[in-house]
This record gives structure tokens, sequence and C-alpha cells, in this order.
């Protein structure tokens, strides 16, 4: 049985435990480029082998293509100050530093200042720092370092063991479960019933689902990842056929790019061997900068011969009370009082008070889970760093 192509034609890997080479710099990365070093390494951002060289970032920012033209819609970059990148050479190799230890190394090909602004508006349609991604994008240093990486250590992890699997342990797994169809869901939630909803509609005709939660950094008020995992096992556990759903860990962060970061999430999910993609409502967005539709209309810039996986348009999905179902805009005719909708943020604030939120929105073993979880979360956590 053949799986998915990888995009671009091969899986990357850019691991090598015993890689102990001959450093001229240091360069100290930060989280989020301490998880994108691993998902080079692992392949799952195939046909990337290091952090984007100057030639790659421009088409990707302008046109949402690699030089080469294949479609990608997030810059993945390393930056450095200005003070330290002057010390810098190309063709030079500078280990990567992530709280004083070395994860890996890049071959510097590339130095340059990007046009910040320009990459906020073109990724992010807003230049506004209020926006969580345009903020992070602002407060990094000025230089991006591109150049092919290695990487010899792999970052310590923070959820069961179970759910880490690189790419070609996901695609290993799903050639043994024989799936010859598998869709793939990203959230940065908890799985509510609308999100149920539309997997299990995906269901109905794909052969299994990769069940994927983001679990790199998030904004603040995002629910933690560790507490999001036990709710997503308990839902599994009682509402899922076991054979075919499969859940593992994205470790990336949230980038709040909408539209770009649907066609990224999707391309990514390629990687780990889906053949189909979920993009429902407002799809990676945060407050009101994108449309509600636009992560879907997006693909349109794409053939679907590019993308290779097959994204999933879902409508804004609810429960309503006169169908006494889960129904969409496209299946319920009745009017929106009759809609259980509710925002993020009110979830949030009902769990954190320890109320369950209704059971036509969340399941009551997820709601428990999730309001124990967030408990024992501000105990660990308070007057500490937030994991957010
Ligand atoms: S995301 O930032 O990770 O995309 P979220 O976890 O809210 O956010 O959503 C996961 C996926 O479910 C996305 O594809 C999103 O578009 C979709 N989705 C979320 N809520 C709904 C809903 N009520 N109806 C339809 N699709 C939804």
């Amino acid at each position: 049985m053949s799986l998915i192509q990888p995009h671009g034609g091969a899986l990357i890997n850019r691991l090598n435990e015993e890689a102990n080479y001959n450093f001229d710099y240091v360069i100290e990365m930060n989280k989020t480029e301490l998880t994108d070093l691993e998902l080079i390494a692992t392949g799952a951002y195939s046909p990337l082998e290091g952090f984007m060289e100057e030639k790659d970032y421009y088409t990707v920012v302008e046109k949402m293509r690699l030089n080469n033209n294949l479609p990608w819609s997030i810059p993945i970059t390393l930056t450095t100050h200005r003070k330290s990148a002057a010390r810098l050479a190309k063709g030079t190799v500078a280990a990567l530093e992530y709280q004083g230890e070395i994860y890996g190394y890049i071959t510097v090909k590339s130095i340059f200042t990007p046009d910040k602004n320009k990459e906020a508006l073109k990724v992010y349609c807003t230049t506004d720092d209020s926006h969580p991604g345009v903020n992070k994008l602002f407060s990094r240093p000025e230089v991006y370092i591109g150049g092919p990486v290695t990487m010899c250590k792999r970052p310590e992890r923070e959820h069961l063991n179970e759910y880490h699997l690189d790419p070609a342990e996901t695609r290993e797994k799903i050639e043994r479960s024989r799936w010859k169809s598998v869709v793939g869901f990203q959230t940065r939630n908890p799985v509510h019933r609308a999100h149920e909803y539309i997997q299990k509609t995906a269901l109905e005709t794909i052969d299994g689902l990769l069940l994927h939660p983001l679990t790199g950094e998030t904004k603040a008020d995002d629910i933690p990842s560790d507490v999001r995992m036990k709710s997503y096992a308990v839902l599994l556990e009682n509402y899922y056929p076991e054979d075919r759903v499969h859940l593992s860990v994205f470790p990336a962060a949230m980038r709040y790019a909408g539209p770009r970061e649907a066609i990224f999430h999707a391309i990514v999910r390629k990687n780990y061997g889906c053949t189909h993609f979920i993009v429902g409502r407002d799809h990676a967005g945060v407050g009101d900068y994108y449309g509600t539709y636009d992560a879907q209309k997006i693909f349109s810039n794409f053939s679907s011969d590019e993308i290779g996986i097959t994204p999933l348009f879902f409508e804004h999905s609810f429960f309503c009370r006169k169908c006494g179902s889960m129904a969409s805009l496209k299946t319920c005719p009745h009017s929106s009082s009759e809609h259980i909708v509710l925002s993020g943020t009110k979830v949030r604030q009902m769990l954190g008070r320890g109320e369950m939120p209704p059971k036509e929105f969340t399941r009551s073993e997820v709601a428990s889970v999730l309001i124990e979880g967030m408990a024992e979360h501000v105990l660990e956590h308070s007057g500490g760093k937030r994991n957010g």
C-alpha cells in the first residue's frame, strides 16, 4: 500500500544524534525556533531542510511559494540580534542552543534583515501588534539566519511518550491500520461537540482520523496542552471507535495566521500521512482579523495537485434545539436563537470557575477533565511561570 507523498516528494530527515560539529558561533533559539528545528529535522516541514534562506523567505512572504514554486505559506525563520549577526559569516557552522544546551547546528547560507512590516501584512494581514502572531514577530531579534540544519538532541517531551509520533512513525501507524484515506484535524482547543460533529461527518466517508492537536506555544489564555491531552483521551475513550482514530501531538507553535496557517497546517499534515484535512470556521484565527471562511477561500490560490492533501471544508456547526441534533448553516433551517453557540473565551471562563458548559456544547466527561485539569494547573503554576 502506498501512502500519500510528502510535500516535495521525499520525507526529510535531519536528525543525527552523533553530530558533534566544530562550530564558530552559538545562536540562542527561542522556544518556537526549537520546536521548528525539531519539525524540520523530523520531516514534518518537508521539503524544508533548514531555516529559510532569503530567496525562499521572500517568495513565501510575497507569493506563498518556495523559490522552487512549491506552495508554502508561513516563513520558518531563525533570528539573532544585529550585534551577533555581525560576527557570523556565510559558509560557517553555528551551534543552535536553547537554555544553554546544544540541540543542533546550522550551516549559515544566508544572513538578512527582513521587512517585518511587510511580513506582518502579508502573512497575518495586519501590523497591529495586539495580534499575538504579529506581536511575537515584532518582538523577535532583527536579523534572520538561513541554512540547512542538523538536530543532535531532541527536546524533552511534555506529554506522554505514546503521543509523540514523528511523521515517519505516524505514517507507519497509518499503514498498520490499513487506512487508505486519513483525515487530519488541527486544534488548539479541547474537542467540543462542533469539532466532534465535523470529525465524525468526515469519518462517514474517510477511513481514519488523525486527531492532531497543536501542543507548541499558544497564547496565554488558550487552555494548556497538558490539560487538553487528558480531555482528548477521555473523549476518544467514550465516544469514538478505537480503530478509527489515532491521537498524537503536533508540537509546533501557533501563529494565529488564519488563512495562511490553514495552508501550512494542511501541507504539514500531508507530511504526517494524511490524505484529507479539515478546515472549518475561522481556522487558526484570533479576534476579528479574518473572515469566517477566508481560511477555506485561500486554497483556491493553488491547484489540488500542488497542495496534494484534500481540504474538507465545513460550515459553522452547532447544536440546534429545534433539530435536536448537531447541524450547520447548510443543514438547519431554524433561527440562530435555537443554536447553542458559545465563544471560546466564555467557555474558558466557565471552566475556570468550575462550571460545566451545556452538554450540547461540551461532553460532560470532557468538561469534568478540563475543570479538574485547569484547577490543578492553576495550583501548580500559581506564582510560577504560566505554561501557555
Ligand atoms: S485552530 O486555531 O486550531 O484552528 P480550533 O481548535 O478552534 O482552532 O479549531 C479546530 C478546527 O475546527 C478548525 O479547522 C476550525 O475551523 C474548526 N472549527 C472550530 N469550531 C468550529 C465550528 N463551530 N464549526 C465548524 N468548524 C469549527
